[in-house]
């Protein structure tokens, strides 16, 4: 408590400074942590060498955390490249904790994008790639490391 009220006066401090005082003092300004990937409509979700694969469109990609797997966010893959992406503001959310307690769901099945794939559902922990600055904003990016069939 005493910490945020901390935090809170050292805001309005800084709120007051001019903007190029704020360069100078380095303060971090909220960023992001991106989730992008591509998801593919083949039997574990990811693209085949050498092939022209098709992707997956339409398709519910959740973010859950935690042992009870809760839905943070969600995103729907394109419906021409089978892109998805997950914002998420570094105030709410920890990149660390994100990598360790964090995955994706497909909560759309296989078969409907191909039935012959069957009913089952995609999942992927996430993996850190590396941080992109826009300006003052400093994004943090994370991709699926491999999806794979949920048992
Ligand atoms: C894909 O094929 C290329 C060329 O044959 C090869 O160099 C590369 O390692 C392959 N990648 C995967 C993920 O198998
Ligand atoms: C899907 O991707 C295409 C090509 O990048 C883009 O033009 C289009 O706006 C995207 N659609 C949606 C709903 O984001
Ligand atoms: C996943 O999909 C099922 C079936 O469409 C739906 O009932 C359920 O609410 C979805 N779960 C989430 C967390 O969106
Ligand atoms: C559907 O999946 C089957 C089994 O992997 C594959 O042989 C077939 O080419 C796929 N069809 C399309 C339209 O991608």
């Amino acid at each position: 408590m005493a910490l945020k009220c901390l935090f809170f006066v050292s805001l309005l401090v800084v709120g007051l400074a001019t903007p190029l005082a704020k360069a100078q003092l380095g303060v971090s300004l909220p960023g992001l942590i991106r989730i992008q990937g591509t998801l593919f409509c083949t039997i574990n979700g990811n693209s085949v060498n050498g092939t022209a694969t098709p992707v997956f469109p339409n398709a519910a990609v959740l973010l859950q955390c935690g042992s009870g797997n809760t839905v943070v966010a969600s995103s729907i893959t394109n419906t021409s490249t089978g892109q998805f992406t997950i914002l998420l503001v570094t105030s709410e959310f920890l990149v660390s904790s994100v990598l360790n307690n964090c995955r994706l769901l497909v909560n759309t099945t296989l078969a409907t994008c191909n039935v012959s794939l069957g009913t089952g559902l995609l999942s992927s922990p996430l993996q850190y790639i590396g941080n992109t600055v826009q300006g003052l904003l400093t994004i943090t990016d994370l991709v699926p490391l491999v999806f794979k069939l949920l048992l």
